[in-house]
């Protein structure tokens, strides 16, 4: 089952040849990092400090992504400790190929600390 059409992503892109691997998908570090970045969208409305990524958990890419597939970035935030903030990321692709067709693609566990100024953790 896919999300698409259930709620909004906290990103959403088509990618560019420039951000393909040597067969031709899209290469796995530009997913991460819209990962990270989606998931600090849905962990930065938990507190007012600046946060930063402590871990990317188990990241597993079940289909490749496609240069124009439209992309979608579901991000929610499931857990809060004292200084630490849980998101989960749901990743699924639009074939720009096939519009209808929408395929889950991967899905991280996301943890951010809540920061001072000199990079140490707050309470959230
Ligand atoms: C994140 C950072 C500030 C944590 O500092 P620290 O002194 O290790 O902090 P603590 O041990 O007190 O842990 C702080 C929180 O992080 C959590 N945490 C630490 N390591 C974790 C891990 N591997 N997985 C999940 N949570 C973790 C702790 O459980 C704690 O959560 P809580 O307060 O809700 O209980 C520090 O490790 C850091 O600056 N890392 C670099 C972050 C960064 O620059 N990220 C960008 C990518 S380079």
């Amino acid at each position: 089952m896919t999300l698409a059409g259930k709620r909004d992503p906290a990103i959403r892109v088509a990618l560019l040849p420039r951000d393909t691997n040597g067969y031709g998908t899209i290469f796995g570090g530009i997913i991460l990092s819209y990962i990270d970045q989606a998931a600090a969208v849905a962990a930065r409305r938990v507190t007012p400090h600046d946060i930063v990524t402590v871990t990317m958990k188990e990241v597993v890419f079940k289909k490749p992504v496609y240069v124009a597939d439209l992309i979608s970035f579901y991000a929610e935030v499931t857990g809060t400790g004292t200084t630490s903030i849980t998101t989960r990321v749901c990743v699924e692709a639009e074939r720009a190929r096939s519009p209808r067709e929408t395929v889950p693609v991967t899905e991280a566990e996301v943890v951010f600390v809540a920061v001072d100024k000199n990079g140490r953790p707050v309470p959230v």
